[in-house]
C-alpha cells in the first residue's frame, strides 16, 4: 500500500459565519465540505470504494483549507464507524430508505463532529443541516436538525450505549478482530488501538542528495520539528505531520514520505553496486527508489508492477529524486518477456496483501476488506513466491515483505513455501526492530512508531 496517506493534520475549527450564495442566501461556511465527505462516506460504505478513489471523485472544492476538512472528517469517521452507526441507530426512529444511504452518510458526519472533533457545535449543526439541502434533499434538514440536537441534548446517555460489542469497544470489525486476538494474543489491544489512531509522518531522507543530520537543519529552518527515527538510517520523523508541499527541497528530490516499518526494506535486501534487482510488486516506487539511494543511483534495478497507471507513479517519483530504473509492465505470476529472462542477485516480494498493518493510514481497509479475502490473498502470494524464485541467481535472496499483520500472508506463507522447495533456506535478518515470529520479524503498529511490516529473507543454496 502507498504510504503517502492524504490525511492533513487536525482540520481548523470551521467559521460560523455564513457565506453568500449567487442567489443571496446566506449558506454556513463548510456546508459543501459536510456533503462532500457524506459522498464520499458513502461510496466506501456502500459502493465498496477505497477512500483514496472516493476523495479523489470529488473533484475539486473551493479552498484547501475544505479539501482538509473532507479529508479530516473521512478518515476519523472510518477510524471509528461502529461509534456513530450505533449512535445514529439508537438516534433514528426508523431505519432510512436504501435510497437516502447518503443521508445516513451525512448523520455520520453531524455525529462525528459532535463526538470527535472541536468544531463548535453550533457550526457543526448548521453546516451539516445546510448540506442536506445541497445534496438535493431539503426535506431531510429538519430531520438532520432534530436528530444532532436531540444528541447534543441527550449526549451522556447515548455515549455510554455505543460499547455494546466488542465491534463498538475496539472500532474493528469483528472478524479482523478475532483473527488478531488469536494471532496476537499479548499484542492486540495495543495493535488495534494503535490502528484506530493517528499515525507519524516520516520522511526517507534521499542521501544522495544531502543527510538526515543536514536535512533536518533544513527542516528546523522551515519551522518543522523532526527526530531520527528508530532503526532506521535515513528516516525522520516529524513532529506533527505537514502537507508534501511544505517540506523543503521535496520537489528537488532531498526526501520522500515513508513509512519508517517500509524503510527496512531496503536496509534489509542490502543491495549493493552493479547487483541486478528485481522488485517485483514495485509501484507505487517507495522501496525501488530507496534500493537505488542507498546504492547510490548504481544498480541495475528492475521495477516490475502489474498496474500501469501506479508505474506512472513509480516514473514520477524515481523522476524527482534523479534516479534510473527499467520500469516494466508484467505479472509476477507468470514472468515472460526481456525482464523474466534475467537472473537476479537479489529480489524484493513486497506482496499485495490485506493491508491490516497500515489500517491507521487508510481506515477504510477496516470495512472494505472481507475475511475470506485472506485465502484468495494468500494464494496470489504463494504463487508470486513460486514463479520469482525461478528467477533468483543460485546464492541470491529473495526478501519476502507484506503490510500484513496476519500469519497466514507471513509466517505460514514462508513455512509452506520452504516446505515446498528444497534450494530455499532462511536468513537471518539483521536487528532487533519489531517482533520475531516463528519465521521472520514483524513491526507492529505503535503510537509514533512504524506501520505493520512482516519481513522474512530466502537464501537460494545450491542443489
Ligand atoms: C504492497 S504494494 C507495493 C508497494 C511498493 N513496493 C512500494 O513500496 O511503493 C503491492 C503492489 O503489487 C502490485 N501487484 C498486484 N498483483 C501483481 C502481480 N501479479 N504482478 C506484479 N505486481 C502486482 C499492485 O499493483 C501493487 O502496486
Amino acid at each position: 500500500m502507498p504510504t503517502d496517506s492524504k490525511e492533513n493534520c487536525l482540520a481548523e475549527p470551521c467559521r460560523a459565519e455564513p457565506r453568500r450564495t449567487q442567489r443571496g442566501r446566506a449558506t454556513p461556511v463548510g456546508s459543501a465540505s459536510r456533503a462532500a465527505a457524506a459522498r464520499a462516506i458513502h461510496s466506501v460504505r456502500d459502493l465498496g470504494r477505497s477512500l483514496d478513489d472516493a476523495l479523489e471523485a470529488l473533484g475539486s472544492l473551493d479552498e484547501e483549507r475544505d479539501r482538509s476538512l473532507v479529508q479530516e472528517l473521512c478518515y476519523g469517521i472510518l477510524r471509528t464507524l461502529p461509534r456513530q452507526e450505533a449512535l445514529a441507530k439508537a438516534l433514528l426512529h426508523r431505519p432510512l430508505k436504501r435510497e437516502d444511504r447518503d443521508l445516513q452518510a451525512l448523520i455520520l458526519v453531524g455525529l462525528y463532529q459532535l463526538t470527535d472533533t472541536r468544531i463548535p457545535p453550533h457550526a457543526a449543526v448548521a453546516a451539516t443541516v445546510e448540506a442536506a439541502r445541497s445534496m438535493g434533499k431539503p426535506w431531510a434538514a429538519s430531520l438532520l436538525n432534530a436528530l444532532l440536537r436531540r444528541f447534543q441534548r441527550e449526549r451522556e446517555r447515548l455515549l455510554a450505549r455505543t460499547e455494546q460489542t466488542p465491534e463498538e469497544r475496539w472500532l474493528f470489525p469483528s472478524w479482523l478482530l478475532g483473527r488478531l486476538q488469536t494471532a496476537w494474543p499479548k499484542h492486540w489491544r495495543e495493535i488495534v488501538t494503535a490502528c484506530n489512531s493517528r499515525p507519524p509522518m516520516t520522511l526517507r531522507v534521499n542521501r544522495i542528495k544531502t543527510t538526515p543530520a543536514l536535512y533536518a537543519q533544513r527542516l528546523g529552518t522551515a519551522g518543522l520539528a523532526a527526530c531520527s527515527t528508530p532503526d532506521s538510517e535515513s528516516g525522520l520523523t516529524l513532529e506533527r505531520p505537514t502537507p508534501i508541499t511544505s517540506l523543503p527541497g521535496f520537489a528537488d528530490g532531498l526526501v520522500s514520505v515513508q513509512d519508517a516499518g517500509a524503510q527496512l526494506a531496503a536496509e534489509l535486501l542490502d543491495a549493493g553496486a552493479g547487483e541486478r534487482v528485481l522488485d517485483a510488486c514495485a509501484a507505487p516506487g517507495g522501496k525501488s527508489a530507496h534500493l537505488l539511494e542507498r546504492a547510490g543511483g548504481e544498480l541495475r534495478l528492475t521495477a516490475l508492477d502489474t498496474d500501469p497507471v501506479r508505474l506512472e507513479r513509480v516514473r514520477d517519483n524515481l523522476h524527482r529524486l534523479g534516479l534510473t530504473a527499467r520500469i516494466v509492465r508484467g505479472d509476477a505470476t507468470a514472468p515472460e518477456g526481456d525482464w523474466a529472462k534475467e537472473r537476479y542477485h537479489r529480489i524484493l516480494l513486497d506482496a499485495p496483501c490485506s493491508a491490516t498493518g497500515v489500517i491507521r493510514r487508510h481506515p477504510d481497509i477496516k470495512w472494505l476488506r472481507r475475511d475470506s479475502d485472506i485465502t484468495a490473498l494468500s494464494a496470489l502470494q504463494a504463487r508470486m513466491l513460486d514463479a520469482l524464485w525461478n528467477l533468483l541467481e543460485p546464492g541470491g535472496m529473495l526478501l519476502y515483505a507484506t503490510c500484513s499483520l496476519l500469519p497466514e500472508e507471513n509466517e505460514e506463507q514462508i513455512l509452506a513455501f520452504l516446505g515446498r522447495r528444497d534450494d530455499a533456506c532462511l536468513r537471518p535478518l539483521e536487528g532487533t526492530w519489531g517482533v520475531a515470529r516463528s519465521i521472520g520479524r514483524q513491526t507492529l503498529p505503535r503510537k509514533g512508531g512504524p506501520d505493520g511490516f512482516y519481513y522474512a529473507a530466502l537464501g537460494k543454496c545450491g542443489r
